[in-house]
């Protein structure tokens, strides 16, 4: 029953937020009189000295005290007499959701960090190669031209998402548990206030935040669940450049050589460098997910408040954030270290068939209406086709033989400059448009 109803082997981890949240207790507690101001220094010169011995690695856990809280209890009670007050007033059910509040805090700091990083990454691949146009993709077919930036600038976007998310998990959770006790608070005339604002548990303008609800304080994971969910996200994400970056990488595309480091030989087929990191981007993305399923199945059925399944909710939580951050520093290295191959780029996107939504443009801009366009311009490419010429080939009195709106100038639709040239909207992959959105990034990463 021991081995099977610790958390210490997973929760130790929370030392450093238990232990703040401890002394901003204490000292709560010596300012409405509930202790006196020499057992709250006690309190923190014992707390400050454990916390100093888990960081040197010389505080032996102990799995018989099941929990991270107990160990450090126990532990400042040898030290300090008035260690037997400290948790006055205080439940482990309030004391835990305040320091999942407090790491909740600290791992959204992180990860928008390291997505900061992997973001800078791909802006520098955007302007290092910025001229290099690509197919752009549907269905995995080649659809239309786009200049590289602008697709490394769909990743851009698709993280800043991923940020945002993050920033809004760490508001929801900057909200003070502490107070709320077991389930139904304390008949001590303790002040949550001033606790919350020692924690930096604080609006914009320093007003403290405590929670509103007691029983919904420690029973709400609603935190868990959407930093899982955060993450699950930012992995789908990570998986989808992923996958891009596999088949741009494979023999058959070549458009990226991807740094050696991030890649592995084959033990057995000399001439194989395989995607690894990548690979393990998309393996990993179902890890997470797996963690937000954990989390809403551990949940759901649960009677209000506290129940000890609960317990169960950090091992997901950890392992998310652990992932996600690993996730992010090899995305980063991938990106970063990644060459792309010009020349296999420029003859991809050579084929004048990319440009038959730009032919079926031209027609439309002689007065003829889409529909008639599109079905004129499929019908020119079957004839090339046929032929086996690219498109651009087709002789001036053949096309116009099949709609009598191409002119003699029709060819100029295949110059791929003046192609990307005019697409000019907001959003589009027109180089004056991909300008604009790399110094946008450029700003906003600075
Ligand atoms: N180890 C427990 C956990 O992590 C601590 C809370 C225990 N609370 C209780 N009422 N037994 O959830």
């Amino acid at each position: 029953m021991l081995t099977f109803s610790e958390s210490v082997s997973f929760d130790h981890r929370l030392a450093p937020f238990d232990i703040a949240g401890s002394k901003a207790h204490s000292a709560m507690l010596a300012h409405v009189g509930l202790i006196t101001k020499a057992e709250r220094d006690a309190i923190h010169a014992g707390l400050d000295a454990i916390l100093a011995d888990i960081e040197a690695g010389k505080f032996s856990w102990s799995t018989q005290l099941e929990d991270v809280h107990m160990n450090i209890e126990q532990a400042l009670t040898k030290r300090v007499p008035a260690a037997a007050k400290l948790h006055t007033a205080r439940s482990r059910n309030d004391q835990v959701a305040t320091d999942m509040r407090l790491f909740f805090k600290h791992a959204c700091a992180v990860l928008i960090e390291k997505l900061r990083g992997a973001q800078r990454a791909l802006l520098a691949i955007a302007e290092r190669d910025g001229d290099v146009l690509v197919p752009g993709y549907t269905h995995l077919q080649r659809a239309q031209p786009v200049f590289l930036a602008h697709h490394l600038a769909a990743y851009l976007e698709m993280l800043d998402r991923d940020v945002e998310r993050f920033r809004v998990v760490a508001d929801h959770a900057n909200w003070c548990p502490l107070g709320s006790g077991a389930i139904a608070g304390t008949t001590l005339p303790i002040d949550r206030e001033f606790t919350a604002r020692t924690l930096g548990f604080v609006d914009a303008k320093g007003r403290p935040r405590v929670t509103a609800n007691s029983m919904d304080t420690v029973a709400d994971r609603d935190l868990f669940i959407e930093f899982a969910t955060a993450c699950a996200l930012a992995g789908v994400h990570f998986s989808r450049v992923a996958e891009d970056l596999i088949i741009w990488s494979s023999v058959e595309f070549k458009f990226v050589e991807l740094p050696d480091a991030f890649c592995t030989g084959s033990s057995l087929m000399p001439q194989k460098k395989n995607p690894d990191s990548c690979e393990l981007l998309r393996g990993k993305s179902a890890r997470l997910q797996g963690n937000l399923h954990t989390l809403l199945t551990l949940t759901k059925g649960l009677p209000l408040t506290y129940n000890r399944d609960l317990q169960e909710d950090k091992p997901p939580v950890f392992d998310s954030f652990d992932q996600t951050a690993l996730c992010t520093d090899v995305l980063t290295g991938t990106i970063a270290g990644m060459t792309v191959l010009r020349d296999r780029c420029a003859a991809a996107v050579a084929d004048p068939a990319l440009l038959a939504t730009d032919l079926a443009d031209y027609l439309v801009d002689r007065g003829v209406p889409f529909r008639e366009a599109h079905h004129a311009v499929g019908a020119v490419v079957k004839l090339a086709e046929q032929r086996r010429v690219p498109l651009d080939r087709l002789p001036v009195p053949d096309v116009q033989a099949l709609h009598p709106g191409f002119g003699p100038d029709w060819p100029a639709v295949f110059d791929l400059k003046r192609a990307m040239a005019r697409r000019r909207g907001t959003g589009m992959p027109g180089p004056a448009q991909v300008k604009k959105q790399l110094a946008r990034w450029r700003k906003r990463l600075a």
